[in-house]
């Protein structure tokens, strides 16, 4: 396979939540947003388009940061309902043959042990698509959910997650990957000596182990992490197979990368083993002008209801921006919420009025038609050097399809995407190149 192929993914972002229902091309989706068919036709879509993976969101609490009520996040669907995505990776799973899946998981409230089993489950339904993105979780909100009065602090959060993923490690491999004989003969199914408790005894976590379901088919299922702040990139340096990076201009970009090449060598492994890749949100159209049409159309949007990405920006940073004077300078703040992120957001203006309009939580200036999206997309890998991009946006079937049946086979003419999966693993496909 070429070396100069990149990898794509979708960051499924709001996950198994309200799509679209008050929007343009949302079809049925309000109506049906708890039923899965929407996510199955992502899947389907994806696999078309030989992604790597589709990426599941998760979060486990209602928002009340916007004024303090949870009014505001209710009234959009923002965030809420929201169903969990785990039963999701299944029937995704069962409606396509190699692409990867990649449900989020908690680090912070999660047992060790269920995660691990969960994932060699999924690993072993699905003969070796699945990862999991691991999350510390950030809103205080969700540590109320689970008993704590208070939620851990962020960089505890992160040695906890550091050694959550040890113990998920070690389980995985406390079955050989030949431990099953099925020795009709000698009337064993499992042969004892290739299993082995584990006794992991931690500062946060213990597990006698072993698992009692299988070693996964890749070995270790593919893991995934989107930390933004020092600590988030110490603990993906170490262990993850792939970093999800949510910036917004290409400076970010080239410092991002080469910040966590530096980690992931420091840490001892080979930088290339660990995938760096961008979130983008391309506005895709049949013509350049109609496509910038459509990026007028969406500042003007933000332009006139500054609230919505204050509101947003409030429940990753766990800040009520309500309180806060629009139009006056806004300054430091510190949160113990998502830091990488509050950082970047307070970078995009002096006011929060400004911010606010020059909200990207993804990188936004690809725009255009499908060629010369791919032409932009293709130029940027070029000039900063990462594996490639993880698509969001707001979930439509026109948008999937904009980009896996549009934007995608414009990539694959110009030979920079895959037009073919080579290997049945979800690893093997997304470390190949
Ligand atoms: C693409 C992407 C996906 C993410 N998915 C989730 C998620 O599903 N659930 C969650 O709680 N946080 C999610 N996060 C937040 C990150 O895990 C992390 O908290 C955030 O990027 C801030 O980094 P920091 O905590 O290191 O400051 C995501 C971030 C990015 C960029």
């Amino acid at each position: 396979m070429a070396a100069d192929l990149f990898h794509l993914g979708w960051f499924l972002g709001n996950s198994f939540g309200v799509h679209g229902w008050n929007q343009l091309w949302g079809g049925t989706s309000g109506e049906d947003w708890s039923h899965p068919d929407l996510h199955v036709d992502l899947a389907k879509a994806a696999e078309r388009a030989c992604f790597d993976f589709v990426l599941l969101e998760d979060s486990v609490f209602v928002p009340d940061n916007y004024g303090s009520s949870m009014d505001f996040y209710l009234k959009r669907a923002l965030r809420a309902p929201k169903n969990d995505p785990l039963p999701l990776v299944p029937l995704m799973a069962q409606a396509t043959s190699r692409l990867g899946l990649v449900p989020t998981i908690s680090t912070s409230f999660y047992p060790p042990y269920l995660l691990a089993r969960l994932i060699a489950t999924l690993d072993l339904m699905s003969k070796g698509r699945v990862g999991c993105n691991f999350v510390t979780s950030t809103a205080e909100r969700a540590a109320q959910n689970f008993g704590l009065d208070t939620h851990l602090e962020h960089d505890l959060r992160y040695e906890m997650a550091a050694e959550f993923v040890e113990v998920v490690l070690e389980l995985w491999s406390s079955w050989d990957a030949d431990a099953i004989v099925m020795d009709r003969e000698r009337g064993m199914f499992v042969d004892p000596a290739k299993v082995r408790k584990i006794d992991f005894k931690g500062q946060f976590f213990s597990s006698r182990g072993p698992l009692n379901t299988a070693r996964p088919p890749q070995g270790q299922p593919v893991l995934v992490q989107a930390g933004n702040s020092p600590q988030g990139q110490d603990f993906a340096a170490k262990r993850m197979d792939a970093v999800l990076c949510a910036v917004s201009t290409v400076e970010e970009m080239k410092a991002f990368r080469t910040t966590m090449r530096k980690k992931v060598a420091a840490a001892g492994r080979d930088p290339d083993s660990c995938k760096v890749m961008y979130v983008a949100t391309p506005t895709i159209g049949e013509s350049d002008e109609e496509a910038w049409e459509r990026v007028r159309r969406r500042q003007a949007h933000r332009k006139a209801a500054p609230e919505l990405a204050l509101a947003q920006m409030g429940s990753l940073t766990d800040i009520d921006f309500s309180v806060f004077d629009i139009d006056a300078p806004i300054g430091e703040l510190t949160t113990n919420g998502q830091q990488g992120t509050l950082k970047r957001f307070l970078k995009q203006g002096a006011t929060l009025r400004e911010i606010a309009q020059n909200y990207k939580y993804s990188y936004e200036e690809l725009v255009g038609t499908p060629d010369k999206v791919a032409g932009q997309m293709a130029a940027l890998m070029e000039e900063v050097g990462g594996d490639g991009f993880v698509f969001t946006g707001n979930l439509t079937r026109r948008y999937i399809a904009e980009i896996t049946d549009g934007l995608v086979p414009a990539l694959q003419r110009r030979g920079a995407v895959r037009r073919a999966y080579e290997h049945q693993h979800f690893r093997d496909n997304l470390l190949g190149f």
